[in-house]
């Protein structure tokens, strides 16, 4: 069983009327990935399904399944494979979990009933009989799967390793692999520090410092050399976006690479920070100039673990979700808190799967963060990151001449005192084209982002400057 499906294949399976095809083809879609419908493909070289059952006999059909499954399997490129709902009572099939991740679409009987019956479907013409098969399966499903999903975000999230879930500290015991070790940061670990330790009994616990600091290499280095845990064990990081930067790139260095698992505790950890793999510490010089590509394990969010967050880190939060509306196309800002932080955790994990490296589209994230960058280099970082992305925002949206008022209703932004000079210069370096003008992220429209757009300078020169208070 495969813990994310990031160069793996991903099979979905589950009962019938549990939506495979549909979420299939949805999941695809989001994933850039070649769809291969087991069944369709019988059908295509066969004929259709119901006449195989009527002539041949139900063992011959799952031979001809079993053997379009090895033919999917078998391909060189990641996609996602939909099995038909009977293929987990042909138990060698899925035996060799390390080539590809299995999501279960979960159902309930009675609905499943409801969609499939009338069908022409050769399990589905007794009520009966469809009951009884689904009694049958529901361990086999169970025992193959990785995660159950409900919905195409759920299979996203599960592709990527990641599970929302109240209360998900329990599911430590589940994923961490002995011996393990947890790392955490004072604020959060004296909150919640001991929940941790009681959901697992760590060998090891660790503290970086809180905030910012647990990204200078000297807290990094003293980190490294208290590690005790082997190559075998896991590293879970217990914190916010500063905590599980650091941990990830001590995970990712130490011993040439460990296994970890982010558990982050604000909302940007969990609608971004903590999501796709990144890691990194600061220089002098400037932020993130050091880091790794390390995608965890699994990633645990917990939504429950925000009821602590301070206002002020809420908000800085906030800013991180109203781009990924705006990104995505939703106002994903009016959601409640634990399907808000599920969406749009899931929109990221779509993103970072098509671009695990950063080399293209991932950029789109970016949006509203040059002009960010630049207004925290010119106020000398006294400004939080959040009311920055806020008046990025802002500004993207003026430059991509969109509506401006789900930015100014949600966020509030107001122009900061910044050195106008500094900040246009960070911008300069930050993002210089190749024709030497600014690249920025603008939106088409919302939900269709344009990336490495060349922007002549006085017009950014202009936008920032409206950004920053007399
Ligand atoms: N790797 C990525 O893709 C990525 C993406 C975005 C941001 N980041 C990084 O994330 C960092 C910012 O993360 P952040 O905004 O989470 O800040 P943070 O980690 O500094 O946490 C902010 C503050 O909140 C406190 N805190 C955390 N969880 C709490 C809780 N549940 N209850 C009470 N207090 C809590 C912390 O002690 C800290 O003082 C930056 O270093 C940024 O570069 C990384
Ligand atoms: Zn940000």
């Amino acid at each position: 069983m495969a813990a994310n499906a990031l160069d793996r294949h991903l099979v979905l399976v589950g009962f019938m009327g549990a939506g495979k095809s549909k979420i299939g083809a949805e999941v695809a879609r989001r994933l850039r990935r070649e769809l291969i419908d087991v069944d369709a493909e019988i059908e295509r070289a066969e004929g259709p399904i119901e006449r195989i059952f009527a002539e041949r006999g139900e063992a011959a059909f799952r031979e001809l399944e079993a053997r379009q499954f090895a033919a999917a399997a078998g391909r060189f490129f990641p996609s996602v494979i939909v099995l038909g709902a009977g293929a987990v009572e042909t138990r060698e099939l899925l035996s060799g979990g390390w080539v590809f991740q299995v999501v279960q679409l979960d159902v309930d009987v009675e609905a499943a009933w409801e969609r499939a019956k009338g069908s022409s479907r050769p399990l589905a013409q007794d009520e009966t009989e469809f009951r009884r098969r689904f009694e049958l399966r529901a361990p086999l499903y169970a025992e193959v799967a990785d995660a159950r999903a409900r919905d195409a975000d759920d299979v996203v999230l599960a592709a990527a390793g990641i599970h929302v879930e109240t209360g998900g500290l329990q599911l430590l015991e589940r994923f961490v692999k002995e011996p393990a070790a947890l790392v955490t940061e004072p604020v959060v670990g004296g909150i919640h520090g001991a929940d941790a330790q009681l959901a697992f009994p760590f060998e090891e616990s660790h503290d970086l410092p809180s905030g910012e600091a647990a990204k200078e290499i000297g807290a990094v280095e003293r980190f490294w050399r208290s590690l005790r845990i082997g190559r075998d064990g896991t590293l879970v990081a217990l914190g916010g976006g500063a905590l599980t930067d650091a941990a990830g790139f001590a995970a990712a260095t130490y011993l040439r690479g460990l296994p970890w698992i982010p558990i982050p505790t604000t909302l940007t950890g969990q609608v971004d920070a903590a999501i796709g793999g990144k890691t990194a510490i600061d220089l002098a010089e400037g932020k993130n100039l050091v880091g790794a590509f390390h995608w965890p394990e699994r990633t645990i969010i917990d939504p429950a673990l925000l009821a602590t967050l301070p206002e002020r880190e809420r908000r800085n939060g906030l800013a991180e979700v109203v781009k990924t509306g705006l990104l995505a196309g939703e106002p994903l800002w009016e959601l409640r808190e634990p399907e808000l932080v599920r969406r749009c955790a899931a929109f990221k994990a779509a993103v970072c799967l098509r671009d695990p490296q950063d080399r293209g589209e991932r950029k789109m994230l970016n949006l509203g963060h040059t002009f960010a960058h630049a207004l925290e280099a010119g106020a000398r970082f006294g400004v939080s990151h959040g009311d920055a992305v806020a008046l990025g925002l802002l500004a993207a949206l003026r430059m991509s001449a969109l509506d401006t008022t789900a930015v100014e209703d949600v966020l509030a932004p107001e122009p900061v005192p910044a050195d106008r000079e500094l900040a246009w210069q960070a911008l300069e370096r930050d993002k210089k084209g190749e024709g030497g003008e600014p690249r920025l992220v603008l939106l088409e429209a919302p939900g269709q982002p344009l990336i490495d757009v060349e922007v002549p300078p006085e017009l950014v020169r202009a936008e920032l400057n409206r950004l920053i208070a007399e």
